[in-house]
């Protein structure tokens, strides 16, 4: 499938350029060792301890595995090949203070997060079925990291097509500076944050910006750039976004426009 262009051996120092590195996945078992080589790499290249990683490649397993087995979302196919719709692996950093690791699988499943009660880290994790996620919840929760569930968009293919990321975020221990964190003014970030929007087929944009702040109106959704601050009203709450985490706070308003729709 196109789309995949970032090669393993490029990964990281995309990752550490502050980019989104998106890979596709076959939807065979051989994906999931693939996915566990692919961020075991990147975050050892990133410095994290080795039980840091050993647990971030649990969770891969975790996270591929459910997409692969639960995802079942739509396939666009052309001439017998996938061009859409596979899962996809996702790496990115946010976080210019704290900085952490993303770690998503993105599947075109519709969004059943609501069906399943979000499993509270702590317990037995020793079990038979239904303990992926409490496993990933309970590893994020030891790392000092966090996890999540979305509705979200594709980045890969020849469509965007809605779906449902699941996502962890795991403490980057060397200090990672994110390359965006630089003051830009309210035009160029706001112009970044609408760039990264299209691409994933979000329309309806409309920015402005002031001088001092820009505002862009998404449908049914507004966000403002203020002294170095994103900033819209998510369904939890206001949120906010640091200028040098315009990847995950374009993740965020996704999440936000999906929900809406
Ligand atoms: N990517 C996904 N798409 C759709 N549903 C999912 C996805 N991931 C998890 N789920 C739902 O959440 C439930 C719990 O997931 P979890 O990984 O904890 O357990 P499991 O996959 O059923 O079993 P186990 O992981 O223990 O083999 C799943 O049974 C499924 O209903
Ligand atoms: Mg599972």
């Amino acid at each position: 499938m196109s789309g995949t262009l970032i090669g393993l051996e490029t990964a990281t120092a995309a990752v550490r350029s502050g980019a989104c590195v998106a890979s596709a996945m076959a939807l065979t078992p051989a994906s999931v060792s693939d996915a566990r080589r692919r961020v075991r790499t990147v975050a050892e290249e990133l410095g994290m301890s080795s039980t840091l990683v050993d647990d971030l490649v649990v969770i891969t397993s975790e996270l591929t595995t459910n997409a692969l087995r639960h995802g079942g979302g739509r396939l666009v196919c052309h001439g017998g090949r996938p061009v859409a719709g596979l899962p996809e692996l996702w790496l990115y950093l946010r976080g210019s203070k704290r900085p952490e690791l993303v770690t998503t699988v993105f599947d075109t499943g519709d969004f059943w997060a609501s069906a399943v009660p979000a499993p509270a880290s702590g317990r037995d994790v020793i079990g038979e079925d239904g303990r992926g996620l409490q496993i990933i919840a309970a590893l994020a929760e030891a790392a000092g990291g966090q996890w999540g569930v979305h509705p979200s968009r594709s980045r890969l293919g020849e469509q965007r097509l809605a779906g449902t990321a699941v996502w962890v975020a795991l403490p980057v221990s060397e200090p990672v500076r994110l390359p965006l964190t630089r003051a830009v003014g309210p035009d160029e970030s706001i112009g970044r944050l609408v760039e990264l929007l299209r691409s994933r087929g979000v329309g309806g944009l409309i920015a402005r910006a002031t001088g001092q702040e820009a505002v862009l109106s998404l449908p049914r959704l507004t966000v403002w750039f203020r002294q170095g601050t994103y900033i819209w009203q998510g369904t939890t709450g206001r949120l906010s976004a640091d200028a040098g985490d315009v990847v995950d706070a374009a993740e965020q308003i996704i999440a936000e426009y999906e929900r809406a729709r």
